[in-house]
């Protein structure tokens, strides 16, 4: 395939207050690892590469054979690190030779829909570096500095990142090769390496699993579209 997915699967999870590492606790009857693979399943030819916590990844073979099927082949499952940096530098290792678009995929962002991973490639293919898919930012954000407000931060040039984040594979390769310091997404690498990075339409059902409030919102949504 010309595209790779890497799942990064490998956070403790531990705003969500939950006893399994969060890419295994359950939204219906399925994980939440298992609703991202489905998601995945849906963009079409690519490679997969899922970033397990260790120990666990026995459990992630499980959910990406369910969730694949007969093309299996397709997908890999490697161990990931302390941080999502780390996590998504063990993934880009198992990325085959002839990939020349990665995108970058939280799979706590289990509901994503395809279109999200389709407005990211078609940026790459029209000649970006990289692209995201963002949201506008609904409340008013303030500076805060010892309980005190001490700025005014203009909403209006604000977006909320999402994933999938996509990149040119020779670029987010060489970003990954020699960070100098540990950022929470792969576009702020990938822009401190100096390439402009395009924003693309995000979509709210890309929200990120985090609270319980949060899977108790997912599960809702999952059981008024099943699958
Ligand atoms: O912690 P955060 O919510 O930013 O995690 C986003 C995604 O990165 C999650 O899907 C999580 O499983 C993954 N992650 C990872 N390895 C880590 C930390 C987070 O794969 N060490």
């Amino acid at each position: 395939p010309r595209i790779a997915v890497i799942v990064v699967a490998a956070g403790s999870g531990t705003r969500l207050g939950a006893d399994a590492p969060k890419a295994f606790v359950g939204i219906d009857e399925h994980s939440i690892l298992r609703h991202a693979l489905d998601g995945v399943a849906l963009v079409g030819d690519v490679q997969v590469v899922v970033v397990a916590p260790s120990g666990r990844e026995g459990d992630a073979v499980t959910e990406t054979r369910a969730a694949f099927d007969d093309r299996s082949d397709l997908v890999s499952v490697v161990v990931g690190g302390a941080t999502r940096q780390a996590s998504v530098a063990a993934g880009l290792v198992a990325v085959w030779p002839d990939v020349e678009i990665v995108l970058v995929h939280d799979a706590a962002r289990a509901l994503t829909p395809p279109d999200v991973f389709e407005r990211v490639v078609a940026a790459i293919d029209g000649g970006a570096a990289g692209a995201i898919p963002v949201l506008p930012v609904i409340d008013t954000i303030k500076r805060v500095d010892g309980g005190e407000i001490v700025g005014v931060v203009d909403r209006a040039e604000l977006s909320a990142a999402q994933t999938p984040q996509g990149f040119r594979r020779d670029i987010l390769d060489a970003a990954y090769h020699d960070p100098a310091t540990e950022f929470t997404d792969d576009a702020a690498l990938v822009a401190e390496a100096g390439h402009p990075v395009a924003a693309v339409a995000g979509d709210p059902l890309a929200f990120k699993i985090t609270t319980p409030a949060d899977l108790v919102r997912a599960a809702g949504l999952v059981s008024r579209h099943p699958s």
